[in-house]
């Protein structure tokens, strides 16, 4: 099973960036994370990041005929992010939203942009490695979600 793990804009920065609002965590320790988890779970992880939204859509096209399901947080893109969010609604596959902040708190103009996205199971905070567990066990659940994962 492959499955495709999308960083956004600026969260090359985790742990340094604004870390009361996101963490200290780097991406280097959250990625390491995910790839403990995914050698338990015998998966494959595809981890990009980028700060260019036409790199998260063509990484997502890449694999549309070889992914089982993505997760991915589209940082700032979230709020504006049509195209990526075209992408999204093209794929075959499950796709989870997660965030590490409450996005909703934050005072950005949604516009038009990932706002379908935004199936919010859960208001409160949940189990980070739950969810990622979930999406890998049960790729078939939920096409897409948005969840808090901090
Ligand atoms: C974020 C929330 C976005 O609003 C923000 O632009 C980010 C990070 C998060 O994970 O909390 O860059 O996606």
């Amino acid at each position: 099973m492959r499955i495709l793990v999308l960083h956004g804009p600026n969260l090359n920065l985790l742990g340094r960036r604004e870390p009361h609002i996101y963490g200290k965590e780097t991406l280097a320790e959250v990625n390491a994370k995910l790839e403990a988890l995914a050698r338990e779970l015998g998966t494959e992880l595809v981890i990009v990041q980028s700060n260019h939204e036409g790199v998260l859509i063509d990484t997502l096209h890449a694999n549309i005929d070889k992914a089982d399901g993505a997760i991915i947080n589209p940082a700032g893109i979230t709020h504006y992010g049509v195209p990526l969010h075209d992408a999204i609604a093209a794929m075959p596959f499950p796709v989870i939203e997660v965030h590490l902040s409450n996005t909703g708190r934050r005072r950005h103009d949604p516009g038009t942009g990932l706002a379908l996205l935004h199936d919010r199971a859960s208001g409160g905070r949940r189990d980070r490695a739950r969810e990622r567990e979930a999406l890998i066990q049960r790729p078939r659940s939920p096409r897409c979600a948005c969840m808090e994962t901090k």
